[in-house]
Parts: C-alpha cells; structure tokens; sequence
C-alpha cells in the first residue's frame, strides 16, 4: 500500500506543474501488478473533484487514429474510484482483458504516464441511499471490490454502523490479495486509526471465498448464504430489515442472484432520491 494522506490545498499546489497534453489529463503515480488479470494504480487527483466513497468515474486513454482522418478520440470507461473520498490521490483496481479495447492498453501504464479522468463521479454504492442500520454488507466479486477498497476507507462506514461484513467471491486465490492486502493494512494505518477512531477496524468482518482454486473457505457466497454457512462462520443471524443494510458490485448474474435473496429476507432497494435497505451496482457491463 502506498502512504495515504488527506485532501489539502497544499496538497493541490503540489500536482505537477508538467503541461498536460491529453483532455482532462490525470498523471499516474503508482502502479501494481496484482496477477496476470489485475492491477491497482494511483494518478493525481484534479483539485475540482469531489465524490462521495463508492462512486465511479469515466477514464480511459487516447484510441489509435482514425485510418482516414487521423483523429484520435479518448477510449474511456467505467471505473470505481478505490480509494475514499478525503484521499489526496485517486486510486483505480482494474483487470486486463487480453483484446479488451481499453485495459490491453490500460494495463501497459508506468509512473508518470498520463490518463483521461472525466472529473462527473456518479453511482448508487453511496452512504446516502441507505437508511440507518446495525450491520453493512458489502458483497463484491472480481473486481467488484474497488468501490468497497472506498468505503472500507471511509470514516462514515463506521460512524453508521456496529459491524461491516465485506465478503469477496473469486475464481482464484491471487485474486483476492488486492482486498486482503488492503484490509490487514487497515490495522497499522495510523492516520485512519486516529481519523476514524482507535482499532475501528475491529468492526471489519472479512469473508473471502474462492470458487475454482482451494481455499480455507471454498464456494460461491451466494450458496454460502442460503446453506446457512455464511452466516455461521462470521456469527450474526440472517439477513433481516431491522438490522442488515447491503451493498452489491459484482457480475450481472451475481447482482440478480444476491438482489433476488436480500428481497427474500424483506430487504428493498434504495436509491439516492430514495434511501432503502440496499443497493446494486454492476462490477462491469455484458
Ligand atoms: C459502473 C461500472 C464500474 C466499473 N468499475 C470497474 C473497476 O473498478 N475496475 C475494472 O476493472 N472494471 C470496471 N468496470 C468495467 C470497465 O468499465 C471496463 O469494462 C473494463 O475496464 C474493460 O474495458 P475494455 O475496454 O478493456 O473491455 P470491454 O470491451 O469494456 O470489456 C470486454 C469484456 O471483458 C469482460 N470484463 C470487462 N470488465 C471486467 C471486469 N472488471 N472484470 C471481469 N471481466 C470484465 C466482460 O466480459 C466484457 O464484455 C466497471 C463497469 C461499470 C459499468
Ligand atoms: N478469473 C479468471 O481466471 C479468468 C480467466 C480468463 C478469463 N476470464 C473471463 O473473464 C470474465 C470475468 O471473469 P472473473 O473471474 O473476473 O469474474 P466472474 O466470472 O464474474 O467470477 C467472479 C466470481 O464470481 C462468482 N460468481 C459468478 N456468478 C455468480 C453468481 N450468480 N452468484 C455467486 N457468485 C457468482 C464466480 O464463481 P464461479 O467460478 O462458480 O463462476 C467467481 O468466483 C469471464 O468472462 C471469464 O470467462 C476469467
């Protein structure tokens, strides 16, 4: 984990001065290679920007040139903003899709490159369209988990509730360090201990599973849950209205699958216009 600290002016004053050739130009600071199918990097964040943890962006880089024209027009696409929203920096988790028009390029980024950020964060991952609760779910697949790497990182996360359960399902091992990684680092981070409260991270119940590669906890937690197991293992009862709010990013059939059993237990969706039990955002389009 690279060192986090807090939006200042002073901070802002101190963006390179370098003159930025691309629209909405972000500098990358820090870039890591997680596996053969994902990466987190940092850039610069523009002074104008503000969001609320769990929001997304638009970035992306310049296309090649129009054969005929010459033009290039920007390739952008969906990201959740990983890092929380007093963070000094934006960070990204992203995957490499081999022939994917954007992340086979993407994926190819060093320290000092530039990319296009559209600084318009939208999203339903947020705070504010959920009603007050005792307990946060954060269910995330694959790359689901960046918008969570926010609000794990956001002082209202624990201002809101008792406890935050933050379950993670992937094919593989590898692919959970990145979150793994993130929630140890929680513990010895001195300045969210003292901005969110000394041992907050005590509230934090971490459930990571794998579906394709052995692992101390192997399964989908979608069956997890209905067997009962899920909620066994991290010693709370069922998912219920009173107590449960839920937030969701993952694949489409993840999404209907997890919506469709949070009803069941008498949860509603919310909005930000209308704050409810819970909230689903895709983790990417097919
Ligand atoms: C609201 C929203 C937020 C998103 N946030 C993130 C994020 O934080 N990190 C991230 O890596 N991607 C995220 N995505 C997906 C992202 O927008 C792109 O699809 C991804 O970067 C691949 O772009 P591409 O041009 O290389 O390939 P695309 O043409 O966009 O995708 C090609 C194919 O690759 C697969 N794919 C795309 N994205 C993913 C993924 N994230 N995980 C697994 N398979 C995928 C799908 O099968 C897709 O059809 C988000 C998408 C949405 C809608
Ligand atoms: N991850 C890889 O190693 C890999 C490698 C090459 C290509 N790809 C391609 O990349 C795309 C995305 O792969 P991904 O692994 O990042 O994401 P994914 O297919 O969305 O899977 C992520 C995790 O979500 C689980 N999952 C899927 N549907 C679910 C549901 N309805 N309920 C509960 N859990 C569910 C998967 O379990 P299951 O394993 O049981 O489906 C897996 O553990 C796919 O098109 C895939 O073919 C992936």
């Amino acid at each position: 984990m690279t060192e986090m600290r807090p939006v200042t002016d002073q901070a802002t004053d101190a963006t390179p001065v370098k003159t930025l050739a691309l629209p909405d130009a972000q500098t990358v600071t820090f870039v890591k290679h997680w596996t053969d199918r994902l990466f987190s990097f940092r850039v610069t964040r523009p002074a104008s920007l503000r969001f609320r943890s769990g929001e997304f962006v638009m970035i992306g880089l310049m296309g090649d040139p129009d054969p005929k024209t010459g033009k290039q027009k920007p390739l952008l696409r969906a990201y959740s903003i990983a890092s929380p929203s007093w963070d000094e920096e934006l960070e990204f988790y992203s995957i490499k899709v081999q022939d994917g028009p954007l992340t086979s390029k993407l994926q190819h980024i060093a320290v000092g490159d530039e990319i296009i950020l559209r600084p318009k964060p939208v999203g339903t991952l947020v705070h504010d369209a959920l009603l007050p609760g005792k307990r946060i779910w954060f269910f995330a697949t694959g790359t689901g988990f960046a918008p969570f790497a926010s609000l794990l990182r956001e002082p209202q996360t624990y201002e809101d509730y008792d406890e935050v359960i933050i379950t993670h399902t992937c094919r593989q091992v590898g692919e959970l360090t990145y979150g793994a990684e993130l929630i140890e680092s929680l513990k010895t981070d001195e300045m969210l201990n003292e901005l969110i409260g000394e041992g907050f991270w005590k509230k934090i119940k971490y459930y990571p599973t794998t579906t394709r590669e052995e692992s101390p906890k192997m399964g989908r937690i979608t069956d997890l849950m209905r067997s009962g197991e899920a909620f066994a293992d991290l010693g709370v009862p069922q998912i219920n209205p009173a107590d449960d709010r839920a937030m969701v990013c993952g694949n489409l059939a993840f999404n209907l699958e997890i919506k469709d059993m949070l009803e069941g237990y008498g949860l509603v969706e919310g909005a930000n216009s209308n704050p409810q039990h819970y909230v689903v955002e895709k983790a990417f389009l097919d």
